[in-house]
């Protein structure tokens, strides 16, 4: 840490950092546009001019890191007037369409032309008028809406490995556009609409959804991969409209992949609310009880799945087995929550963020001792052995060779086709219906709080099993009782 100035008073700052992100960290904001603390510093837009005691010009402060003992201002008229003469040549040519553009009410435009600029225009020429192009599967660039910081086009070269972009002509007819004819077709078209400061790149599918401002947001985790992206979720209606990476600078995320962001329409479509048997619509009461009867009467009990799960359910489902067991003449249990390749190797990228391992948790689930020795193979063959004749499935289809040998409890948020091949079938909430954490591919334990609101009385996988010990219990008493 070192000592610096800034508009006199004395702070302590990190000197790894430059001055934005130093003066951030004690409560001052000097704007920007360009910036972004993952990419380069280019120092393209001109928005973070500020005063540095003994240096003649003004100096860009995303370019500048903290050195002991220096002094900056950030208030001086000098100051003020560079940022609204940037705000100025900037709104040149930009249309004021905040009323029909995505970005409005989380643009950096917007909050920067509110802090820094002058509130009105001397621009009397007509606007430049170049019309919105297709330049991704999932991405449109309004170019009258450009502010030409070159973020997109850093981020696909130093993130994405890509060069899609650039920037062409010059001077007041410069735009971004396509280096190739091929539209992009990467995993970050999501993440290029983010870090666009302005409106200009657009994804098709959040495109006039909703205005931002209508959204609950709350803390989580993607559940896409092992990675586990920090995200803001953002819900109306009780719906999940939107991720959002919520940047996290210790473990330096700053970004979502497509496969995560947008995979999110399972959360409020073609949910399992019901319990069902054999295919059909049943109550709770009548599967509880038949489950009860299976587990009373089994040889071997599998469960298989899991890593969906929040560290809280599967712990609580880890002892919930032991108890289940005790009520049943204390069959043996087996917990398998690797049912992929993936889960079973060291964690493979498919590109910088996504990994090949889609479940949130198996790190999770490993680290609370849910797998065996021998994984799945270990269970098929205990069931071929006649030793495991009833399997619950997490959010996982059974192999089907197993069919014909065991009777299948199965757990899932969606109606997929497994709910109809199970004997019982069970719904449960999904995580963003509730508080919890997952462990991400580093051993990284992240907490993420409810989003969404479940259904009354839908249970969690581990309130299930707690309600079907419940009812393991009461049929015991009854029988005592009788005698
Ligand atoms: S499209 Fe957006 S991110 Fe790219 S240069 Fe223009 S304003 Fe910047
Ligand atoms: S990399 Fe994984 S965790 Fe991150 S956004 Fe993509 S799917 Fe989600
Ligand atoms: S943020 Fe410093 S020049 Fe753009």
């Amino acid at each position: 840490m070192v000592k610096i100035k800034i508009d006199g008073v004395e702070f302590e700052v990190d000197e790894k950092k430059n001055l934005i992100d130093a003066a951030k960290d004690v409560g001052v904001e000097i704007p920007y546009f360009c910036y972004h603390p993952a990419l380069t510093v280019v120092g393209m837009c001109r928005m973070c001019l500020i005063e540095i005691e003994g240096v003649p010009r003004l100096q860009a402060a995303c370019n500048t890191p903290v050195k002991e003992g220096m002094g900056i201002i950030t208030k001086s008229d000098r100051v003020k007037e560079a940022r609204a003469g940037t705000m100025e040549f900037l709104l040149a040519n930009h249309p004021l369409d905040c009323p029909v553009c995505d970005k409005a009410g989380e643009c950096k435009l917007q909050d920067n032309a509110f802090g820094s600029g002058t509130g009105q225009s001397r621009f009397e020429f007509e606007k430049r008028n170049v019309p919105q192009e297709e330049i991704g599967t999932n991405l449109i660039i309004n170019h009258n809406r450009c502010i030409v910081c070159y973020r997109c086009v850093r981020f696909e070269e130093e993130k994405v490995g890509e060069s899609n972009l650039g920037l062409f002509e010059r001077g007041n007819h410069s735009l971004i556009g396509l280096a190739k004819d091929e539209p992009i077709q990467h995993n970050f078209q999501g993440a290029l609409a983010d870090i666009c400061p302005v409106g200009a790149l657009l994804n098709h599918k959040t495109l006039f959804k909703s205005r931002v401002w209508w959204y609950k947001s709350h803390k989580s985790v993607c559940h896409g991969c092992s990675t586990g992206c920090n995200v803001t979720t953002n819900v109306r209606d009780n719906k999940m409209y939107r991720y959002m990476v919520r940047e996290n600078y210790e473990q330096g995320m700053f970004f979502l992949c497509d496969k995560g962001r947008f995979d999110i329409d399972w959360m409020n479509e073609n949910r399992l609310f019901s319990f069902m048997d054999s295919g059909t619509t049943t109550t709770s009461v009548q599967v509880l009880e038949s489950i009860a009867s299976l587990v009373k009467r089994s040889k071997g009990i599998a469960i298989i799945g899991g890593a969906h799960e929040t560290n809280e359910s599967l712990s609580k489902i880890k002892s919930l087995l032991a108890d289940l067991s005790k009520e049943s003449n204390n069959v043996n249990t087996y917990f398998e929550v690797r049912v992929t390749d993936a889960q079973y190797k060291d964690t493979e990228q498919e590109d910088f963020l996504l990994t090949k391992d889609r479940h949130p948790n198996t790190r999770g689930a490993l680290d609370l001792g849910l797998s065996l020795a021998g994984g799945l193979s270990e269970i098929e063959s205990k069931i071929k052995e006649g030793k495991i004749d009833l399997v619950f499935s997490i959010k996982e289809s059974i192999p089907d060779q197993w069919r014909a040998s065991v009777k299948q409890v199965h757990l899932d948020t969606n109606q997929t086709p497994e709910v109809n091949r199970a004997q019982f079938s069970v719904p449960i909430k999904i995580f963003a219906e509730q508080v919890g954490s997952f462990t991400n591919k580093n051993g990284l334990k992240q907490d993420f709080e409810k989003s969404m609101e479940a259904p009354q009385g839908l249970p969690s996988s581990a309130e299930f099993f707690e309600r079907l010990l419940q009812v393991m219990i009461s049929k015991k008493e009854a029988l005592i009782g009788n005698r």
